[in-house]
């Protein structure tokens, strides 16, 4: 049983999924979006966009997909890198399908050829050629990857580069990159998505809440500091405290959720829960 009935809600507030319809502009996100749009709009090649686990890179970088994809002089595509041990040549495998190249290629020169033959024509046609890499941090201990990217970000035409990458995940991936220097020094935009700020939460909560169709007063503002105290402002930690804020209220059907409901709560799982 949910507590959508009694809340009267049109759809879950707080449920930790990448849906697009909730994304809030807050402050940290927006930043991270202006600055990402600005070097490839630029065509500078390579972004890094670092934060802890669930301050919100992944929905940053869907964001920045749709607002991308919405632009004709664009050429953008998304590769989800799930572990570490993937093969080089799936890697270009990857990069291939997205620049809509369909042949099969036996070896690495020629696969590699047909991408920078494509990457010209993607030029010729004046679109900017953008892949956004997530979970980047599977770059560990993976200079082969590190070095085939910054082998693409060595093709320029006209005084810009061909493809832009922008990197996103943990921070764990800074001391593989740091390795390769002359990698690390073609980086033109790096950024840290940091956790969202008292005023952020706050805002973020009511929006989410206005999106879901209740009233956005449901929490006393003592319940809001709370909550942002325990999360530290974590996106997906305010989610999971709220979601269970809201249960707990419509199982004793109290309103508004005040400071005490949600102390237990917020302990539980706050980012120096024990359990
Ligand atoms: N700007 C935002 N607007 C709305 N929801 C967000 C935002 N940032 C993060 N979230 C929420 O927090 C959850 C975790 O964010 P996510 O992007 O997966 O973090 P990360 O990739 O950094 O681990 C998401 O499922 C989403 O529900
Ligand atoms: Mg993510």
């Amino acid at each position: 049983m949910g507590f959508e009935d009694f809340f009267h809600l049109k759809l879950d507030p707080f449920s930790n999924v990448p849906d697009p319809r909730f994304f809030f502009s807050s402050y940290e996100h927006k930043l991270a979006i202006v600055k990402i749009l600005y070097t490839i709009d630029k065509m500078r090649g390579l972004s890094l966009l670092v934060g802890d686990v669930g301050t919100g890179k992944t929905t940053v970088s869907r964001k920045l997909l749709l607002i991308i994809n919405k632009n004709p002089n664009f050429k953008a595509g998304l590769i989800v890198l799930t572990n570490n041990s993937f093969k080089l040549e799936w890697f270009l495998g990857r990069v291939a399908k997205f620049l809509n190249i369909d042949e099969d290629y036996e070896n690495y020169e020629e696969i590699k050829g047909a991408i920078v033959s494509k990457l010209i024509s993607y030029y010729k046609d004046n679109k900017k050629v953008v892949l956004v890499i997530d979970e980047a941090n599977n770059l560990k201990e993976r200079d082969d990857i590190i070095e085939e990217i910054r082998g693409f970000l060595n093709y320029e035409l006209g005084n810009r580069k061909l493809m832009n990458f922008v990197l996103i995940g943990t921070r764990e991936i800074l001391p593989y990159i740091k390795r390769n220097e002359s990698f690390y020094q073609r980086i033109a935009m790096k950024l840290q998505l940091k956790p969202l700020s008292l005023t952020s939460t706050k805002e973020y909560i009511k929006y989410r809440l206005k999106i879901a169709g209740a009233d956005v007063n449901i929490f006393t503002d003592d319940a809001l500091n709370i909550i942002h105290e325990a999360s530290k402002g974590v996106p997906r930690l305010i989610n999971i405290i709220c979601d269970n804020a809201l249960l707990d209220a419509a199982l004793q059907k109290k309103l508004p959720i005040d400071g005490n409901m949600v102390k237990d709560i917020s302990k539980l799982y706050s980012i120096e829960s024990e359990i």
